[in-house]
């Protein structure tokens, strides 16, 4: 991956309408500093990130007041209607130039948890993919699949094949944009980049990550999140 160019798109324009708070959950503060700012500050700490778009919601109040500096190009866009949306624009705004050899790294403002170690295990492991791939986790629990009709159980599934899609997610940024684009119209079946890039017929890499890469969405989340950032604050002296 030497003579590639290297984004990072963070898609920061969601309300955070399951969290309830005024204020969207990616500007709540975690050990005092706000989750957005833990998130950037480490995709900046990447080796290979050249840069980094942030697709904020259009009526966002926050992101300027922040007043963030960092060591690599930021810049912002504005964001759409659905998280796909968002993600298309950012990459959009990068879309010149692309080659194969560029890659483009998502990752949701909302997921601070995630570590460096497991954004490099993802770029190594996806170094020579022909398309790309994820950070997921193993399923621990019985998943049931319901009968539509009654939500009695249709059948169980075998877990064993089945993984949680986590971010970030790491494309060759041709393919990842083409599959958004196609993908922008159907936003409800395409939930992540994965998708959008199976529904063009690629398989995308699965790269097992650590189940605490949490997606803060309700209150008790971020309470959990702090949790693991003072565990790693402790672990890095911070
Ligand atoms: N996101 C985005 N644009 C949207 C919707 C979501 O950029 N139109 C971002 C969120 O800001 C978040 C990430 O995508 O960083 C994951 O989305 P989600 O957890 O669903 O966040 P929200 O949509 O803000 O929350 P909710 O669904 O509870 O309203
Ligand atoms: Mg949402």
């Amino acid at each position: 991956m030497s003579d590639s160019r290297f984004w990072a798109v963070v898609p920061a324009a969601g309300l955070g309408r399951r969290m309830g708070s005024e204020v969207p959950k990616q500007y709540l503060k975690a050990l005092d500093i706000p989750v957005i700012e833990i998130t950037l500050r480490k995709l900046a700490a990447v080796p290979q990130v050249q840069g980094i778009v942030v697709a904020l919601a259009e009526e966002d109040r926050w992101w300027d007041r922040l007043g963030l500096t960092f060591k690599k190009p930021v810049r912002t866009v504005i964001g759409g209607e659905e998280r796909i949306h968002s993600v298309l624009n950012a990459v959009e705004s990068i879309a010149e130039s692309f080659t194969m050899q560029d890659w483009i790294l998502v990752h949701d403002a909302a997921r601070p948890c995630v570590t460096l170690t497991d954004i490099g295990k993802l770029i190594t492991e996806v170094a020579s993919h022909p398309c790309g791939g994820l950070l997921a986790a193993p399923i621990h629990d019985t998943i049931k699949l319901e009968r539509p009709e009654d939500r009695d159980v249709e059948e169980t599934l075998d877990r064993r094949r089945l993984w949680r899609a986590l971010t970030p997610q790491l494309f060759r940024a041709p393919l990842l944009l083409k599959g958004l684009r196609a993908g922008a119209r159907l936003p409800h079946q395409v939930t992540d980049e994965a998708s959008a890039l199976e529904r063009l017929g690629h398989h995308p890499r699965l790269v097992e990550g650590r189940g605490d890469n949490i997606k803060i969405t309700r209150p008790e989340d971020l309470e959990l999140a702090e949790l693991y950032l003072a565990r790693e604050a402790r672990a890095l002296k911070l």
